[in-house]
């Protein structure tokens, strides 16, 4: 996947023992040395409050990869991993706990010979973010040392609104460089978000026709069949607008609707990204219920097994107003997309697992075949498919053969799995890697983070300030709520749910 290596490096994990560490941290470092990709010098340290020692994390860190490594343990790379693995049982706010982990960082320099570069990665609940980056300072450890600068990634969700992300940044800014500071968005670390710039800016024949005079419209969809499973507590708070649209959703958008970049940079990149959230149309209080569906599942039928309502979830309340679907009708003002709606829409317990984004042409301009067919020409569509069937579709009309009055739908696809018999690298393990290679393209900017909040700010105000939804108002296991059909059907368009 890469050819240059990283420079020896420490990677301390903060919420060692959470979800996030377990499910996708761990098996994405044991896959990057199983592939080879890790420094020679590599350790990690936990910290976490739990009570283990190096013994017992070792032991967790050996059942969280085997449990969710995708590919076959190798009990020797592993072994390998785990003699540089080491922890440190501490609560975030404790001042001694920073100074045993300075200590056993120094420990680690010395024992290896070499100064390593060192990778906070704060992995906890976002409530601890601020106290982990004050204590760093405060500690020393995020000074300049003789290891050169240390960097430091930052899980989602990046703030709650425009102003806690504001004051998120500034407070990381104090401490560290825009350039030392890695954002987390997974979803930009999918091979198949990644490909959307290449696909478009590698491929003649489109860029010409990505604009207003050839495109429709454009449908952006991520849809889950997983309820909220056990994150209900942090659902309340966070709702879907805030979990997948003010980040997952908006980076898609971006890719697929930003201007051509004059080089591949990550600085242009993201400039680029940036001026298209900055043109997004404020979706202002008094357009909510225009632009805006939010919906909240209620029981029903996934996969043929009866699953329960989101207010019967662990941890959430019996009234609860969460919205687990969004649903958004957005127009960019630029030159390129002036008058062309992006739809969005994303939810948990839908009908099933599918993100991806529809480009819709617009049709012919006369039809020629009305007379004669019965029904007229579908316009043509192209999909990235960005899960889970990872490719490319284009659909088109044919005339279907022996009859005279039908043509036919159909479509050109290109599958990852079938063209390239690879595996696609995990999102983690990509972002792990650019961000050890010091290459941020892939992480959000601070003004990036800033520019999407305030365009999901007015939103969550919008929200505020109207009747509570008549919520559940879709079943599990369907395609979201009516208002959301409504939503398109107003402006004469379906989704595609196929
Ligand atoms: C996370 C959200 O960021 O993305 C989850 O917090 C969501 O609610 C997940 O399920 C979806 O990611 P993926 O990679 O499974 O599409």
């Amino acid at each position: 996947m890469f050819s240059n290596k990283p420079e020896p490096t420490i990677l301390i994990i903060f919420g060692a023992t959470g979800d996030l560490a377990k499910k996708k941290l761990l098996p994405a470092i044991y896959r990057l040395k199983s592939l080879k990709l890790l420094p020679h010098v590599f350790s990690i340290v936990g910290m976490a409050t739990r009570r283990l020692d190096d013994a017992a994390y070792r032991a967790y860190a050996d059942e969280a990869v085997r449990k969710h490594c995708r590919v076959a343990v190798d009990n020797g790379i592993v072994g390998e991993l785990l003699n540089n693995v080491w922890f440190i049982s501490s609560a975030f706010d404790d001042t001694d706990g920073y100074g045993a982990l300075a200590a056993r960082l120094d420990e680690i320099d010395r024992a290896v010979g070499a100064p390593c570069s060192r990778l906070f990665y704060l992995a906890t609940p976002p409530s601890f973010f601020p106290v982990i980056i004050e204590k760093l300072r405060a500690s020393g450890l995020s000074a300049k040392t003789a290891n050169g600068l240390p960097k430091i990634i930052i899980e989602k969700p990046f703030g709650t609104d425009r102003e806690s992300a504001c004051a998120l940044n500034e407070l990381v800014l104090k401490d560290f460089d825009e350039e030392q500071v890695y954002r987390i968005d997974h979803y930009l670390g999918k091979e198949t978000v990644q490909n959307i710039l290449y696909f478009r800016f590698s491929n003649g024949i489109y860029e010409p026709i990505w604009n207003r005079r050839y495109i429709d419209h454009v449908q952006i969809t991520a849809a889950e069949v997983i309820g909220v499973e056990d994150r209900g507590k942090y659902f309340e708070e966070a709702g879907t607008l805030r979990d997948m649209v003010q980040n997952h959703i908006l980076q898609l958008l971006s890719l697929v609707a930003m201007e051509p970049p004059i080089n591949m940079d990550a600085d242009t990149i993201r400039w680029k990204k940036l001026e298209l959230l900055r043109a997004l149309r404020p979706i202002e209080a008094e357009d909510t219920p225009e632009l805006t569906v939010r919906g909240q599942y209620g029981a029903g039928i996934v996969n043929a097994e009866s699953v329960a309502e989101y207010r019967a979830e662990k941890d959430v309340s019996n009234d609860s107003q969460a919205e687990t679907f969004v649903a958004l009708k957005v127009m960019v003002d630029n030159w390129r997309w002036a008058g062309v709606p992006f739809y969005l829409r994303t939810g948990k317990r839908l009908k099933k697992n599918l993100t991806e984004i529809a480009v819709h042409f617009k049709q012919v301009p006369i039809s020629l075949f009305t007379k004669t067919i019965l029904a007229g020409p579908e316009s043509n569509v192209l999909i990235l498919k960005i899960q889970p069937d990872e490719g490319i579709a284009f659909q088109f009309n044919v005339k279907l053969p022996g009859s005279a009055k039908h043509m036919e739908k159909v479509t050109m696809d290109f599958s990852y799995k079938n063209a390239f018999k690879a595996d696609l690298p995990e999102a983690y393990e990509r972002l792990i890697l650019d961000c050890m290679l010091g290459d941020s393209t892939l992480f959000p900017h601070k003004a990036g983070i800033e520019a999407s909040w305030e365009f999901i700010t007015r939103i969550l105000d919008g929200w505020e300030n109207q009747q509570p939804s008549k919520f559940p108002n879709y079943s599990a296991g369907s395609w979201g709520p009516r208002e959301s059909d409504a939503l398109l059907a107003k402006d004469g368009k379906v989704w595609r749910n196929e």
